[in-house]
């Protein structure tokens, strides 16, 4: 049971440093709220990325080539990722749970188009925290099937309205996943997705602690 540190490079760009250091929906070139580039990415394990869209796929290959890190993704987006020269592409799909580099992932529904292959969540277990990022997706009451086998520690879910939930059907996510811990993402990168992170708090009240991260923020989980 290790310390996780969590570091939020807006958007939906998550840097889990534990054991092992993955990177979730790296969108860094192009994101406004990055506080990092690529070329600051040095180490990573692994790379996890919940669909195409190119606000989640971002710089994953990028980094997962210049890093050796293995990314892990839908079957459609791992074959892609093969083919632009990623040399450690997993791919799976919702349902699925594998073991990359130390850290398992189980890849789960997300409500949501997407370019290539589905859109996904993922909740992965990395040093006995379980963390579930959602990726881009609308309220499903299949998430309290996930409460049900999984106890999440951290849940990243996004709150910025329009293209996912927003905050009221964000807070009802909350109330069905169960998580000790939750980070709001997916809003304020641009004024099209703008939110007050707090109004979300005040949805969830006591039913989990809300962490609001400014974009280069870390919180430990
Ligand atoms: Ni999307
Ligand atoms: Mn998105």
């Amino acid at each position: 049971m290790g310390t996780i540190k969590v570091r939020w490079l807006g958007h939906s760009a998550f840097h889990f440093q534990g054991t092992k250091s993955v990177w979730v929906d790296p969108f860094l070139t192009g994101n406004p709220k990055a506080p990092i580039a690529t070329k600051d990415v040095t180490a990573a394990d692994l790379v996890l990325v919940t669909h195409s869209h190119e606000d989640h796929l971002g710089d994953a290959c990028e980094i997962a080539r210049k890093t050796g890190a293995t990314l892990v993704s839908t079957h459609e987006i791992a074959v892609r990722a093969a083919e632009q020269g990623v040399k450690k592409s997993e791919g799976m799909n919702i349902g699925g749970t594998i073991t990359a580099n130390g850290v398992k992932v189980n890849m789960v529904l997300a409500l949501h188009s997407t370019g290539y292959g589905d859109a996904t969540g993922l909740i992965f277990e990395m040093d006995g925290k379980t963390i579930y990022h959602t990726g881009d997706t609308g309220l499903f009451s299949d998430m309290k099937l996930y409460a049900e086998f999984f106890k999440v520690d951290l849940l990243c879910l996004p709150i910025g309205d329009r293209y996912t939930m927003g905050p009221p059907s964000a807070a009802k996510a909350v109330e069905f996943v169960k998580p000790k811990k939750v980070i709001p993402m997916h809003f304020d990168t641009w004024p099209i997705i703008g939110q007050d992170p707090k109004k979300f708090r005040d949805l969830v009240g006591n039913r989990a602690q809300v962490i609001i991260l400014a974009p280069g923020e870390t919180a430990e989980i």
